[in-house]
């Protein structure tokens, strides 16, 4: 596995199958990065998300797919898992020259390549502080995808935050399991620690600036330390302390076997996804 996050110069014309909350996501960081709207097609058969493209970003929408397609060199498969099979259908064969890069949850290489007659392929599982620059995303590539494709869809993906490829496509269910769905449990936590603010007599907000701050802090902690986290847990659980008496209920209570297990669930549940909607 490698680590990279990579931002672009010239880019060539790139094409959306599928304009919600993802493809705005990754389209928002393309216009920053100083791309044209010209440059972006995007296929969105609600009218309300194409009128949102162009008040965002400037972009015409098309409701479907249509010859405009062949300008792109990569096209971008943002749709929900079960719409994917029939939004192949109607644009493969325009398509069908460019790099595809697919951000629909579960659905494994195999399957989008038979439905779109080409290997050229990246599976990509992003998250949403994608939508803030923040994101994180889990990619796979089929061999038949060259060095020049890598660097494209980093140059594409890396304008929504750090990336990190994985050698084999199954490596991505661990990685939708961690930080795909990892968001929410991120603000499962938030909401926890927000509600014991409250019931210690903190105001809405206190609690909120508080609990928000503190994760935002000790994920920059985490990432700029040499040190692994267990470590920086020690480091501020003196025995017989305020935090040592809360990490001491948690481990009592089994809460990281808990956690752990869950996201085993999320992972099954990815596989589930895989061969429910590859079909
Ligand atoms: N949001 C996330 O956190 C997240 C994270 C990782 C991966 N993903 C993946 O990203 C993909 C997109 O998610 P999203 O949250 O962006 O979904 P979304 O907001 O619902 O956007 C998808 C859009 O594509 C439209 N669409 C349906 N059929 C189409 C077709 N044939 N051609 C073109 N567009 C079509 C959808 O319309 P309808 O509503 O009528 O279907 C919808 O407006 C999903 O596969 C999801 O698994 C999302």
């Amino acid at each position: 596995m490698t680590t990279s996050s990579t931002s672009s110069t010239a880019l060539p014309p790139v094409a959306f199958i599928g304009g919600g909350n993802m493809a705005s996501a990754v389209i928002g960081g393309l216009i920053r990065q100083g791309m044209p709207a010209s440059d972006i097609i995007v296929v969105e058969p609600h009218e309300a998300a194409r009128a949102a493209l162009l008040a965002n970003f400037g972009i015409t929408a098309l409701p479907e797919a249509g010859s405009t397609l062949q300008r792109a060199a990569l096209v971008v498969w943002a749709v929900k898992p079960q719409t994917f099979k029939d939004a192949a259908a109607a644009a493969a064969a325009h398509t069908r020259g460019a790099l595809h890069l697919s951000v629909a949850a579960g659905i494994t290489t195999g399957s989008i390549a038979a439905w779109l007659g080409t290997a050229r392929l990246v599976r990509a599982m992003p998250n949403t502080p994608a939508l803030v620059g923040k994101g994180m995303t889990g990619l796979y590539a089929r061999p038949e995808v060259d060095a020049d494709g890598k660097a494209l869809i980093a140059s594409v993906m890396g304008s929504t935050g750090q990336l990190l490829w994985v050698d084999e496509e199954e490596k991505l269910d661990a990685v939708t399991a961690l930080s795909g769905s990892g968001p929410a449990y991120v603000f499962l936590f938030l909401e926890a620690m927000i509600q014991a603010g409250l019931d210690m007599g903190l105001t809405a907000e206190q609690a909120h600036q508080l609990a928000v701050a503190t994760f935002q802090g000790g994920s920059e902690l985490a990432a700029r330390s040499s040190e692994s986290p267990e470590v920086l847990r020690q480091r501020v659980t003196s025995k017989g302390g305020t935090t040592h008496a809360a990490i001491t209920h948690m481990q009592e209570q089994k809460l990281p076997e808990h956690f752990i297990a869950a996201m085993r669930q999320a992972e099954t549940r990815a596989k589930e996804l895989a061969a429910e909607f590859g079909r």
